[in-house]
């Protein structure tokens, strides 16, 4: 069993250090899409068991062509970090433990490693200090497990338990909401039975943060609980709400104040960008993603919750057969909606103790600057026009100087340019009527070569463009 092991975690290993090391010379896009990768795997149920070695062999030749090269160091669509090597081997541990972290009695090694990096996080991102934090997949299940506990502490507030008698007679809960939030917010909310559109919609300015006035006169008129979903770093300006005055809004109406803040809420781990965060360890949860700034492998996210009775409340199970703990031990199931589960605390565990404060701070600075850098080179070309004021690690823009329309066509076509020409990977979404090239700067390994070649990359793209007459 254990040469077994060997063999295939050696095999895997070559594997893995390959396309690692391909990353910074390969092209920036995968080499097909996914109809030719599922031909590629497709194939009859197998009746019969086949050589391990070759399934892992075939795998990764597979695969390779499929795969996007996210953590690489030009990949800039969407917010994603580059799983940094000390997450990847940690969790390469993970598996080969093979331990189910929702106990201390089943595993008490990953329950402490999740308390001790509970704390650390809270540290970090300098949050109320006895506040619980939920080890989730994602910023999704993260921002439903914080809107759970919000559910419970309200209802429970007004006289209803809505984790012991569900929602059927509750109370109505009103939602308040920016207009720019995420749309992972409304599919939380979705799951935990207030419904996506049963909001309250709060103006917002021209980046996408939510008008203090607007939200004050819209709770005004409001009786019974309330949550209030502010936003640190909306996905596309990368912009903060003020919370400060949110808060203070939130605390006038009796509301609970819940933040998405899937990226943004590391700028808190760095002095230079705190101010943008100002007011918001006043707020009741926060969420945040390790699979992002934090530079984590898949899948991993932090449900934070000041309030740890109410998140205990709305994720506990109880059976006989489960195990006991000490009054006061925290139990890592009970933060999620999950029993068995992976020993996410792990990794996290390992990548803050390899980057220190220090490090977190130093890398979200680089790439905030990185993104100020890019943001100077495409705004100086004739006919690129930067999108937003760039506060943070992201930046938007657009192409061409016609119509609306006219508009759209050529950052599209820029944007499919430079997907084809592979130097960096970057798409597209619409802001404020305006289609625009998203480009979000969150790998570890990124460096300012990086920005300079991706920027030559993409103002070639967009000449290239205008040669053809768009
Ligand atoms: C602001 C914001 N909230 C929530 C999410 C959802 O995060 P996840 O994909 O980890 O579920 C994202 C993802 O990009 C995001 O940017």
């Amino acid at each position: 069993m254990t040469d077994a092991l060997r063999t295939l975690l050696g095999q895997a290993l070559e594997h893995a250090v390959a396309y690692r090391e391909g990353l910074a010379t390969g092209l920036a896009r995968p080499l097909e899409d996914y109809h030719a990768s599922r031909d590629g795997f497709s194939a009859p149920l197998p009746e019969t068991g086949t050589d391990p070695g070759t399934i892992i062999d075939d795998l990764a030749t597979r695969a390779r062509p499929g795969l996007m090269p996210t953590p690489g160091p030009r990949f800039f669509a969407w917010v994603m970090g580059a799983s940094d090597p000390v997450g990847v081997a940690a969790d390469w541990l993970v598996s080969a433990w093979g331990q189910n972290a929702g106990y201390q009695s089943t595993s008490p090694a990953a329950a402490a490693m999740e308390e001790v990096a509970e704390r650390w996080l809270l540290d970090l991102l300098d949050l109320p200090r006895d506040s619980g934090i939920g080890f989730s997949t994602g910023a999704t299940l993260a921002n439903g497990i914080c809107l759970a506990a919000a559910r419970t502490r309200t209802l429970l507030n007004a006289g209803w338990d809505p984790d012991a008698d569900g929602l059927f007679g509750a109370p109505p809960v009103h939602v308040l909401i920016g207009a720019d939030a995420h749309s992972s917010v409304f599919s939380s909310l979705q799951l935990i039975g207030f419904g996506r559109k049963r909001v309250i919609t709060i103006d917002t300015d021209d980046q996408g943060r939510m008008l203090p006035a607007a939200l004050e006169a819209a709770s005004g008129g409001l009786s019974g609980p309330k949550i209030i979903i502010a936003q640190a770093g909306q996905i596309n300006t990368g912009a903060f709400d003020p919370f400060a005055e949110i808060v203070a809004i939130g605390k006038a109406h009796d509301a609970w104040v819940h933040v998405d803040g899937a990226f943004g809420l590391w700028a808190r781990a760095t002095p230079k960008r705190r101010h943008l965060t100002a007011g918001i360890e006043g707020c009741d949860s926060w969420v945040t993603d390790g699979h992002k700034w934090l530079q984590a492998p898949y899948d991993c996210g932090f449900a934070i919750v000041r309030d740890r009775d109410a998140l205990l409340g709305a994720m506990t199970q109880w059976s006989s057969y489960l195990p006991s703990v000490a009054q006061g031990d925290r139990v890592p199931s009970n933060y999620v909606p999950e029993l068995s589960r992976r020993a996410r605390g792990v990794p996290v565990y390992a990548l803050i103790r390899a980057f220190g404060r220090s490090g977190i701070a130093d890398l979200v600075e680089q790439h905030c600057g990185f993104a100020v850098r890019f943001a100077d080179r495409l705004g100086a070309e004739p006919g690129i026009v930067v999108r937003n004021a760039v506060v943070i690690n992201q930046l938007i823009v657009s192409f061409g100087t016609g119509d609306s329309a006219a508009r759209k066509a050529a950052t599209e076509a820029v944007i499919g340019a430079v997907q084809l020409d592979g130097t960096c990977f970057a798409a597209g979404a619409s802001w404020r009527g305006e289609w625009v090239m998203r480009l979000s700067i969150s790998s570890s390994a990124t460096t300012a070569a990086d920005i300079e070649i991706s920027a030559d990359a993409i103002i070639a793209a967009w000449r290239q463009v205008q040669s053809a007459g768009l």
